[in-house]
């Protein structure tokens, strides 16, 4: 597969052979730059960053590390190539030839489908702007620029496709991918989860952890789509985004392992004393996102999941990888949901396996999450400390999906909504708590250095040392 790099828009789709197609991401580009300087981080532009740049889509070089100014990074279009022409995975067309392009009848459902995807990628450079500013460290500072630069590109991921495949509707849509910004009244970005400023490092490590992660097993899903360019396309995002979930995941586990050696030092255990977040402040932010992301993956029980998989928008999470499925048509399976019952308790409901996709989505990335979580606690067990977090139960706090507006604890056992209303402030983040976390917020820019509320990383990037200069500011 041919990468052209010195193209203005490096890519590996021979974007130099379709001159439409290039004309019309030419035009866009100025105003994706624009949307850049005005909406991404904000106070660095001019600075050299330490970065990685995607340059092929080789399992073993894609990547290249060299110091750019992010305006200047090479924002490219690649699609995991195909040796063989595809088959349809899974759905009522399976084994039948992959779309290389869209058919009349899904033209609508598809559209949406990345319309919705893309639009996450420039919402989140929005909300994180500011982060910047109160930086733990230079390896972080790095970090999360790099997770900036490849959101920015996984929209061009999006674009692509919309310029590429959908005619005039694709062009209007790309256009309004730079209009919509986070927050704002008047135009916001479509999913609610994207709509709010991520003002502290927790937060930030949060949503690589569990929003972002709600975004692989999204990506995960339309890769096995049965249109390639879609599929392609997100294969190739899943290589960038495998990062982003290490700083989410890392980044917890650093705080984490940072509060239980604090709790070791103070004889009461008292963290606040020495200026680290107490472990009940990190749970009550694990409960937040978990289940905020839970909400992404939409409802439960639904009739458009099942019409995505019947006919193959939409996969399971690795639907073609042998062993996974037994059957990949998934007629006559059925799922067995838990829901609210009509006395203010659960009951357990068989549904047809086709209406649980996302459920059956749901559940992988709820292991996944579970994964971390383990890995969290042994950080707490080896230093000693006897206390644990854990993952709140799906039911807990839900504005989505079947539990939507139930009132249960953490652990899942349903209470009365004033109950709920009364203990809010001992499961979820009250302002106090933000304040808190807020105040500790002060920018470390000293290669090496670190902030007091977390613990360095066990490595630097790329093999670099952690006191390398990842950050050099102009
Ligand atoms: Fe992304
Ligand atoms: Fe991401």
């Amino acid at each position: 597969m041919s990468i052209s790099q010195f193209d203005s828009i490096p890519n590996n789709v021979d974007l130099n052979s379709d001159r439409k197609l290039q004309k019309a991401l030419l035009r866009w580009q100025p105003n994706y730059l624009d949307w850049w300087h005005e909406m991404g981080p904000e106070g660095f532009q001019a600075d050299n960053i330490y970065l990685r740049t995607a340059i092929s889509v080789d399992a073993g070089g894609w990547a290249h590390y060299d110091y750019v100014k992010m305006p200047e990074y090479r924002w490219g279009i690649f699609l995991t190539p195909r040796a063989t022409e595809q088959t349809i995975g899974f759905g009522d067309e399976l084994g039948k030839p992959a779309w290389n392009e869209v058919p009349g009848e899904f033209r609508k459902e598809l559209r949406r489908i990345i319309v919705t995807q893309g639009d996450t990628e420039p919402a989140s450079v929005e909300q994180q702007r500011l982060l910047g500013q109160t930086a733990p460290s230079l390896y972080d500072l790095r970090n999360l620029f790099q997770v900036n630069v490849e959101e920015g590109r996984h929209l061009w991921a999006m674009v692509h496709l919309l310029h590429g495949y959908f005619g005039r509707d694709g062009r209007e849509e790309a256009e309004d991918m730079l209009v919509r910004r986070s927050g704002n009244e008047d135009s916001p970005r479509i999913l609610e989860a994207f709509n709010k400023p991520i003002e502290d490092w927790l937060s930030f490590f949060c949503f690589a952890m569990f929003t972002d992660r709600d975004g692989k097993y999204q990506l995960a899903a339309l890769a096995e789509s049965a249109f390639d360019p879609l599929a392609r396309a997100t294969q190739f995002m899943l290589t960038e985004e495998a990062f982003h979930l290490f700083v989410g995941e890392t980044g917890v586990d650093r705080v984490v392992r940072r509060t239980a050696e604090l709790m070791m030092q103070d004889p009461n255990g008292d963290v606040r004393k020495l200026g680290g977040i107490p472990l009940d402040i990190i749970q009550r932010y694990i409960n937040e996102w978990y289940s905020a992301s839970l909400d992404l993956f939409g409802g439960e029980d639904s009739s458009n999941a099942a019409t995505y998989f019947a006919t193959g928008l939409k996969g399971r999470y690795k639907e073609t990888t042998k062993g996974r499925y037994a059957d990949h048509v998934a007629l006559g399976e059925s799922y067995s949901l838990d829901r609210p019952d009509d006395k203010g308790g659960v009951m357990t409901e068989d549904i047809p396996m086709r209406r649980a996709m996302n459920a059956v989505l749901q559940d992988s990335y709820r292991s996944d999450c579970e994964r971390a979580l383990n890995r969290w606690n042994k950080s707490l067990a080896k230093a000693g400390c006897p206390e644990r977090l854990s993952l709140p139960s799906p039911r807990f706090n839900r504005l989505q999906g079947v539990f939507m507006d139930f009132a249960a604890l953490p652990d899942g056992t349903p209470i009365t909504r004033e109950e709920w209303e009364s203990k809010r402030a001992t499961f979820l983040p009250s302002e106090a708590d933000r304040d808190y976390v807020k105040s500790l917020m002060t920018k470390v820019y000293e290669p090496g250095k670190m902030a007091n509320w977390i613990a360095a990383p066990a490595k630097g990037v790329n093999g670099r040392p952690q006191d390398f200069e990842y950050v050099r500011f102009a």
